[in-house]
């Protein structure tokens, strides 16, 4: 019987220092300690041997044992090791690397930096304002009296909230116009009234509009300038607006106002600016050789008196342009859907 132990013992070593992998070590495991294994098998036979002798027999088949587990356990990390080295030697470090997908900023975001630099430039201070608005900031400071059609034309999400007193209702910001009564009144509240007021803000914000077809989307941007101080007038407003045309567009272009009306402006004017294709001689595209861009005008004395300024002191000029529609002029964007934009496509938002 002690013969038997230990030829299974030279056995399984040899089987063990054989085993190329883990698999086949896993193997030889089972074939000698496994249920059916055969020193498992052997050990059961104790009953075949005198009780005299068992003991001697026991601590023999627990040496075995643990021999041949030992051997297993050894083998195994070597086997490890081996592979893991194996893999190691399979690593080229000289390949080029795999570029992890860097991400950027949303087209809209782009071009509400770069106009916010190019107004900053000329002396214009980047501000944001509540984008849930009180009416009054929205429309009635802005000299739309209650019941005004006007108000229609701005097609307002009015918001379930308790009216105010003084404010009336509360409503998404319809256009950045809202910021010009809030930036005129903290310019007052900061500044001593007989020192000189002095306004050049520049209202980049979100503006929502019932609105939603392939040239709308009920959320998009505008950007607002406001400037008042002594002796503005429409010469600066027209200077204002060319220079950002001809940093915006190009140098090439030109930029042309023509009479509209708004009721917090007077007067008020629609821009134009120059094709980028015809350069204003006229084409297929523009038919006139000009396209729209939005609205401006010297900021009407109902405002400023309604924001505690005396609008035979100071004057002021406002324009107010959509930050989607110059994007899509510049780029020339054939999109014909600008819902697009606010898709989350990254098909389309990789292009950019
Ligand atoms: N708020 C106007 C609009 O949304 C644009 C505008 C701004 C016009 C400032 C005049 C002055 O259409």
């Amino acid at each position: 019987m002690e013969e038997e132990l230990i030829s299974i013992k030279n056995a399984a070593l040899s089987f063990i220092l054989e085993a190329e992998d883990l698999k086949s070590l896993e193997e030889t495991k089972l074939q000698f300690l496994g249920k059916s294994g055969k020193l498992t098998q052997t050990i059961k036979d104790i009953t075949k041997i005198p009780p005299e002798k068992r003991k001697e027999f026991g601590m023999l088949a627990n040496e075995v044992k643990q021999t041949i587990e030992d051997a297993i356990a050894q083998r195994q990390e070597n086997l490890k090791q081996k592979s893991e080295k194996i893999l190691r030697q399979k690593i080229d470090v000289t390949n080029p690397g795999i570029k992890p997908p860097l991400g950027h900023e949303h087209l809209v975001t782009q071009a509400i930096e770069e106009i916010s630099g190019i107004f900053e430039k000329i002396g214009f201070t980047r501000l944001r304002y509540p984008e849930v608005e009180w009416d009054w900031y929205a429309f009635e400071a802005l000299n739309f009296p209650q019941n005004h059609p006007a108000r229609d034309d701005w097609e307002t999400f009015f918001i379930k909230a308790e009216k105010d007193a003084k404010k009336g209702p509360m409503v998404l910001t319809p256009h950045t116009s809202s910021g010009q009564i809030r930036e005129i009144e903290k310019n007052l509240a900061k500044e001593n009234k007989d020192k000189n007021l002095s306004i050049r803000m520049l209202n980049v914000a979100k503006c929502y509009r019932r609105q939603s077809d392939v040239s709308h989307t009920p959320m998009f941007h505008q950007f607002e300038t406001l400037v008042i101080d002594k002796d503005i007038s429409i010469s600066h407003l027209k200077g204002v607006l060319d220079y950002f045309a001809k940093s915006y567009f190009g140098k090439n272009r030109k930029t042309r106002i023509r009479p509209y009306h708004f009721q917090f402006t007077e007067p008020s004017f629609e821009v134009d600016v120059t094709c980028g294709v015809c350069l204003g001689r006229g084409c297929r595209l523009c038919k006139e050789g000009w396209l729209e861009m939005g609205g401006a005008g010297m900021v009407h004395p109902n405002v400023l008196r309604t924001g505690g300024i005396d609008p035979e002191k100071y004057t002021g000029f406002a324009s107010g342009w959509g930050v989607e529609r110059v994007l899509m002029m510049r780029e020339g964007l054939e999109i014909d859907d600008l819902r697009l934009l606010y898709s989350n496509n990254l098909d389309f938002l990789e292009q950019f």
